[in-house]
């Protein structure tokens, strides 16, 4: 596989084209709200790779953090989330999360939205450090779910064109360098071109690039890697936020036990029966890199397990109905019984490089959601802020889309495929068998702890793995494509950083170190990544 600005070869002559105003890509908080807020002004198509209700959004548990209870203020939310950040926020997009974050979450509220309440007023609840309870949630720890049940119920009884099942393959640009539209393969696996004035991409994460992930099958990157591939500049692209507590059991599929089990007092014991976060600062609820890291050594000697026997069990089934039925179902009672657990991969604080408004390199190419990078996450996300990340900047393009956006082009405009492909050898068992070895790389050698030597041999083995393969037109191998794209640039920008911070940990430079402290940037065609400053 070549790292050619499209993953496939087209014949420009052979395509049926469409045309739109503004295309979505992805079906998430971010862009079901970019949707939803742009719809007003355009007529938007939002193009998905499953079902609309399939994303990162929909498994989401913990909650959406927000300074709107009194005894908190954006200021409190603003100094928190560049404390967990690790020396790179950027600064003025965490601003615009902690200020504009209130309105946004009030019109989530006016959508149809119901957060959990006591007495009429919403419930706050805390997770790894914040200072205060700021943390809404919805159906106890089923938040993700409701905020997605109500923004598709909006979606659907809107003007706004929703095509399922269609996976978008790479953008289309022409010879000014300006995005005009995408390239997709519709739900009857036919090619077609879709053009639009603009193109944003919420195309969510890309967990499924590590063996152990809370993040459901669809998370393969698309987005990112067709950002890549048609040009655009990718940032911070080594820092992977692991959640420290995924349901750990034998042959079972991977499963977030939300951090607000631990917000709520749940404890984490050894194999021994000892808690081991007590005397860490932060307890239970230090940073996430810190209780992962703490978690993975004790794995050395034994399981690990959460304990929720220090909440009411009654409580335990209202506040965790989703976990306590899943973990049910694998014979464990949480409110009886520790959960065995540990880490997983859970969230990319790097992605497609936008400004405050969105806007990436590439003239009429936006991104919002986890996807995108804007440096408000820095080194290492707040917990709940993703939600709300996705809420907001969703907003922040619009802004900039309502004054103005692209013009529709023509199809004679598009660049046709014209790279050289060389032909890799296939075996049957190709697909599975490459799959399944990144996931294996990517978890062992550019996982929670990470070295020179693993980088390095991680580096080697996926060039090896991406010259024996050549994707075919079929959804899975697209997926693969994608993710050998992006492994490769995660190994890149991990082996060049010469320090700890945040997500990101060197056991042989485990300190963070002041000349580090810039954000690293890549793009298709460079030779090495590049850094700038904070
Ligand atoms: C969780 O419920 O623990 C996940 C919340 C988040 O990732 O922000």
């Amino acid at each position: 596989m070549q790292d050619n600005e499209y993953l496939i070869p087209w014949d420009k002559n052979n395509i049926n084209v469409k045309y739109t105003e503004i295309l979505i890509l992805g079906s998430g908080i971010a862009g079901l709200f970019t949707a939803i807020n742009l719809s007003k002004k355009y007529e938007i198509t939002i193009l998905t790779k499953k079902n609309i209700m399939e994303s990162n959004t929909e498994h989401a548990q913990g909650g959406i953090a927000v300074a709107l209870d009194l005894e908190d203020s954006p200021e409190f939310h603003y100094g928190d989330t560049i404390k967990a950040g690790a020396g790179l926020c950027n600064l003025s997009a965490v601003k615009i999360l902690a200020e504009k974050g209130p309105d946004s979450v009030r019109k989530l509220i006016e959508l149809g939205t119901q957060f959990d309440k006591s007495e009429n007023k919403l419930n706050f609840t805390t997770e790894g450090a914040h200072s205060k309870k700021r943390v809404l949630h919805a159906k106890g720890d089923a938040t993700g779910g409701e905020i997605e049940r109500a923004l598709v119920e909006k979606v659907r009884n809107s003007s706004i064109q929703v095509k399922e099942n269609y996976f978008v393959i790479d953008l289309l640009k022409n010879d000014d360098n300006e995005v005009i539209g995408v390239l997709v393969l519709d739900n009857k696996y036919k090619l077609e071109a879709w053009l639009s004035k603009a193109v944003i991409i919420a195309t969510g994460g890309l967990g499924q690039l590590y063996k152990h992930t809370t993040n459901p099958a669809v998370t393969t990157g698309d987005g990112i890697a067709a950002a890549y591939r048609a040009g655009a500049e990718l940032m911070d692209m080594e820092f992977i936020q692991f959640h420290p507590t995924a349901l750990l059991i034998p042959g079972v599929p991977s499963f977030l036990i939300s951090e607000a089990a631990r917000g709520e007092g749940a404890l984490l014991l050894n194999a021994q029966g000892k808690r081991f976060m007590a005397d860490i600062p932060g307890q239970e609820l230090a940073p996430r890199d810190v209780v992962a890291r703490a978690i993975w050594e004790q794995m050395k000697t034994g399981t690990v397990y959460l304990d929720f026997s220090y909440i009411h069990s009654q409580k335990v089934q209202e506040r965790f109905p989703k976990i306590y039925k899943t973990c049910l179902q694998y014979g464990i009672d949480i409110s009886a019984t520790p959960v065995p657990v540990g880490p997983a991969a859970h969230y990319i604080m790097g992605g497609i490089r936008v400004d405050n408004s969105g806007q990436t390199s590439l003239p009429n190419l936006y991104a919002c959601g986890e996807c995108a990078c804007n440096g408000v996450h820095g080194a290492n996300r707040l917990a709940s802020n993703s939600l709300l990340d996705g809420l907001v900047f969703a907003e922040t393009i619009t802004q900039k889309l309502e004054k103005e956006a692209g013009k529709l082009s023509k199809w004679e405009k598009a660049k046709p495929f014209t790279e050289h492909l060389t032909s890799g050898r296939r075996y049957k068992t190709d697909i599975e068998r490459i799959r399944a070895e990144l996931r294996e790389i990517m978890w062992d050698r550019v996982g929670i702890i990470r070295n020179t030597e693993g980088l390095s041999d991680a580096y080697a083995r996926i060039e090896r793995l991406k010259e024996v393969f050549v994707p075919r037109i079929k959804i899975p191998e697209l997926e693969l494509g994608n993710m050998l794209t992006l492994g490769s640039i995660i190994v890149k920008s991990a082996f060049k950083r010469q320090e700890s911070r945040g997500g990101h940990y060197r056991s042989d430079y485990p300190v963070p170190d002041e000349e580090w402290r810039k954000h690293s940037a890549f793009k298709r065609g460079d030779k090495h990544v590049s850094y700038v400053s904070v």
